[in-house]
């Protein structure tokens, strides 16, 4: 298999998507140019991080799954992980099968936690997680991408830990690009569209 292939398949992203599907007419206040810029991947290089917080289906997934693909094709290794489902796993998992994850996303050169805080209010085991993460890829510089629809004055509360939060933050933050996704949902464009499409008579 061909390398970039093979960090696709290893990465855990579900798709292959770019900047170039997305439409930026619908959202004209999105920040397009800091997505361009983490589209560059630069701040990869320089063992920056990146937080997209914003409304529900303003594309924030999307971009940050565009900008962990390209990295895949500009020969990162890229660990993809739907925050909330692959913690609750974490969680159950034994101890060596916990060793074994923990591994793999610390030593990935990107990490993109996806939806961060769906689930409100995350286990002990998934805030310990957390700081682990963030704490390890801090101290060698590696680049962490999060995705969240909670602003960030909430996360106290949903780690359930006010301390903890501010150790996480404080390194997540140093060195750190904020995109903020103001706007519409773009699945309830797609869903009013298919409605229209079947209760349209013809
Ligand atoms: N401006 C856009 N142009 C094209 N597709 C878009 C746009 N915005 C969102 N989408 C699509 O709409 C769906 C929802 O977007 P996405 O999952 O990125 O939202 P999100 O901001 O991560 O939402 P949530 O906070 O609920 O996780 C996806 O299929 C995405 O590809
Ligand atoms: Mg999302």
């Amino acid at each position: 298999m061909e390398c970039a292939a093979r960090r696709f398949k290893l990465s855990g992203l579900d798709e292959k998507l770019s900047l170039a599907d997305f439409d930026w007419r619908f959202n004209p206040k999105l920040p397009r140019g800091a997505c361009f810029e983490l589209h560059s991947l630069k701040f990869i290089a320089e063992g920056n991080n990146a937080l997209l917080v914003g409304k529900p289906g303003t594309g924030k997934s999307h971009i940050a799954k565009a900008v962990a693909y390209q990295a895949t094709l500009q020969g990162y290794d890229v660990a993809y992980v739907e925050a909330d489902a692959v913690m609750a796993r974490y969680a159950l998992a034994e101890p060596d099968e916990r060793a074994r994850l923990l591994k793999g996303w610390v030593a990935a050169d990107l990490l993109l936690l996806d939806d961060l805080f769906l689930a409100r209010k995350i286990g002990e085991h998934a805030a310990e997680l957390l700081q682990t993460l963030v704490h390890q890829r801090y101290k060698l510089r590696r680049s962490i991408v999060i995705t969240s629809n909670r602003i960030v004055q909430d996360w106290g509360r949903y780690l359930g830990d006010a301390t903890m939060a501010t150790t996480i933050l404080d390194r997540l933050m140093h060195r750190c690009a904020m995109l903020e996704f103001e706007g519409k949902s773009y699945r309830l464009k797609e869903a009013s569209a298919r409605l229209v499409m079947t209760s349209d008579p013809t």
